[in-house]
């Protein structure tokens, strides 16, 4: 199987976890793509959705999708995205689309949040990725002043502004042996609004599509 078949197979799984009557949180990049094309096959079954980006929420209106602002919405029973990187203990990196911080923030209005993604992002330690952090556009020297000092390689993502209006630092080189101690202090950075690292609030469920098949993890 390619990538693609493996990212359509656990968006496809994904919809079993998709409660009626209620409204979802959609993730963003080509995984949730693939998901967001399923869901609109269950459509009927749900009372709307709250996107973690532009492109997402236009992606489920061209399929007729209800979209919410999140503070209409109120508590998500789940939320469902991709990552660029999971550890055994669905601890993640995201943020490669530029979406972080609205995907954090609809991960953590949601009561579950469930990870699809092909094999190739199953890591043993974090960090291969070069980790997003998004960042008030005026610190933007200052924050990679900062991380150089802890031993990190900032570097502006080129030509890129997110959903907010903020600019995006790519760090290389950070040891990510403790991923909750590593986004809270990168998060105490004055000017940085979010890390691309999701580890004090993980995914609940990962559904990993493998050549064998999807396979089901939860965390802990
Ligand atoms: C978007 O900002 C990201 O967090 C994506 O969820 C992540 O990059 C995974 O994207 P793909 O599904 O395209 O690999």
């Amino acid at each position: 199987m390619n990538p693609d078949e493996l990212k359509k197979q656990v968006a496809q799984a994904a919809i079993d976890y998709i409660e009626t009557g209620t409204i979802v949180g959609v993730g963003t990049g080509s995984t949730a793509n693939y998901f967001i094309d399923a869901l609109a096959g269950v459509k009927s079954r749900i009372d709307g959705t709250v996107a973690s980006s532009v492109a997402s929420a236009e992606r489920l209106k061209s399929h007729g999708i209800r979209v919410l602002d999140l503070n209409e919405a109120g508590e998500l029973s789940v939320y469902v995205d991709g990552a660029d990187e999971t550890n055994d203990y669905l601890q993640l990196i995201k943020g490669g689309g530029g979406a972080l911080t609205r995907e954090k923030i609809v991960a953590g209005a949601s009561r579950k949040f469930i990870c699809i993604c092909d094999e190739s992002k199953l890591v043993k330690v974090l960090g291969a990725f070069p980790l997003p952090i998004e960042v008030i556009p005026m610190a933007r020297s200052f924050v990679a002043r900062e991380l150089v000092k802890m031993g990190a390689q900032p570097e502006l993502r080129q030509g890129f502004t997110t959903d907010n209006g903020n600019i995006i630092l790519d760090v290389k080189a950070l040891e990510i042996m403790e991923p909750c101690k590593v986004e809270s202090e990168l998060n105490n950075i004055p000017g940085v609004v979010t890390v691309g690292l999701f580890a004090n609030r993980p995914a609940d469920v990962l559904l990993l599509g493998t050549a064998r098949g999807v396979e089901t993890r939860t965390a802990g």
